[in-house]
C-alpha cells in the first residue's frame, strides 16, 4: 500500500460549509432522480470525515446506507462514531466504511451501488486511481457524482500583478510526485470525464464556485496560506517576493477587503 497522505481534520472541517455552498444543487437532485426509490446504497469514495454524505443525504430517499471509502480509518471512523444525517423522509441513514487504496478499486467493492460520489478527491489522485475509480463504476453501471474538483483557477480581488505566478506554480504543485505517485491536480476531472465519455456515457459539468470573503476570514486565511506555501514549495525563488504579498494580502484581509474566487467542477455521470 501507498503512503497515505495526511489530510488535517481541522481543514476538512474548516471547509465543510463552504463545500456545502458551493457544490451543484441541480446535479445532486437530477442524482436522486436517476437513483429512483429507496432502498439505495451510496459508495462515497475518498470519503474523510464523511461531508459529502452530510450534504447529500437529505437530498435522497431512503432508507439509505452509505459505504465510506479511504484508506485514512482514522477519518471515516470520525463519520460514523457521530450521529447519523437523515435521508429525505428524515430517517437516519445507516454508515459503514471500507478501508483501502483508490488505486486497487475493483467493481466487487462497490458492492449493490444505486450512486457513487466523491468530493474534493479527483485533483489529489494520479491517473492510476482515476482510471480505477471510473472502471470501476464502469462496470457496475450506475450514476457516479464527483462534486469539487479544482480547475486551477483564482481569482483574488482586489487583483495584483503577482497574483498569476503564485497561481502558476500552485498549480504546478498540484502535479507533483509524492511517494512515486504523480497527483493529477488540475487535470483530475477531465481524465475522469474523458474516461466515462469513452465508455459512451454521459456527463453532465456544472462550475462550482468557493466564493471566499469577509464572512468566513479564518477559511479565506487558511487557503490563502496554504495556497501561497504550496507555490514557494514548487518555486522556492519565489520566497522573497511572497513575504511582500502575504503582508499585502493580511492587511486587505484584515480591514475585510480581500476575496477570492477559487473555481472547482462538479460532474454527474451515467450510462446511455
Ligand atoms: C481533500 S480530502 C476530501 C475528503 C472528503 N471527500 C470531503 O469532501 O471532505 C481527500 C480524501 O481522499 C482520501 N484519499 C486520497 N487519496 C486516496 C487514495 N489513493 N486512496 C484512498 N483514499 C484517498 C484522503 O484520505 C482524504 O480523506
Amino acid at each position: 500500500m501507498s503512503e497515505i497522505i495526511e489530510v488535517s481534520t481541522d481543514w476538512l472541517a474548516l471547509r465543510e460549509a463552504e463545500d456545502a455552498g458551493a457544490r451543484s444543487r441541480e446535479l445532486a437532485l437530477e442524482a436522486a432522480r436517476r437513483v429512483g426509490p429507496g432502498p439505495i446504497v451510496v459508495h462515497d469514495l475518498g470519503s474523510g470525515t464523511g461531508s459529502m454524505m452530510r450534504w447529500l443525504a437529505p437530498m435522497l430517499p431512503g432508507p439509505q446506507t452509505w459505504v465510506l471509502h479511504d484508506w485514512n480509518p482514522s477519518l471515516t471512523e470520525r463519520a460514523t462514531d457521530g450521529i447519523a444525517p437523515r435521508d429525505r423522509d428524515g430517517h437516519p441513514v445507516s454508515v459503514r466504511s471500507h478501508s483501502g487504496e483508490l488505486a486497487q478499486l475493483r467493481p466487487g467493492d462497490l458492492d449493490g451501488a444505486s450512486l457513487v460520489t466523491a468530493s474534493a478527491l479527483l485533483d489529489v489522485l494520479t491517473s492510476k486511481e482515476v482510471h480505477a475509480i471510473a472502471n470501476a463504476c464502469i462496470a457496475v453501471g450506475r450514476p457516479v457524482l464527483l462534486s469539487l474538483s479544482v480547475t486551477g483557477e483564482v481569482y483574488l480581488d482586489p487583483r495584483d500583478a503577482r497574483d498569476e505566478a503564485f497561481e502558476s506554480s500552485f498549480n504546478a504543485h498540484q502535479r507533483r510526485l509524492v511517494n512515486g505517485r504523480r497527483l493529477l491536480g488540475r487535470h483530475g476531472a477531465a481524465i475522469a470525464r474523458g474516461i466515462f465519455l469513452r465508455a459512451r456515457w454521459n456527463v453532465r459539468p456544472v462550475d462550482t464556485l468557493w466564493r471566499l470573503g469577509h464572512h468566513d476570514p479564518l477559511l479565506l486565511r487558511e487557503w490563502f496560506d496554504g495556497w501561497v506555501d504550496a507555490a514557494v514549495e514548487e518555486r522556492p525563488d519565489l520566497r522573497a517576493e511572497a513575504r511582500a504579498y502575504r503582508e499585502l494580502r493580511s492587511a486587505q484581509l484584515r480591514r475585510g477587503e480581500l476575496s477570492a474566487v477559487v473555481v472547482h467542477t462538479d460532474l454527474l455521470a451515467w450510462p446511455r
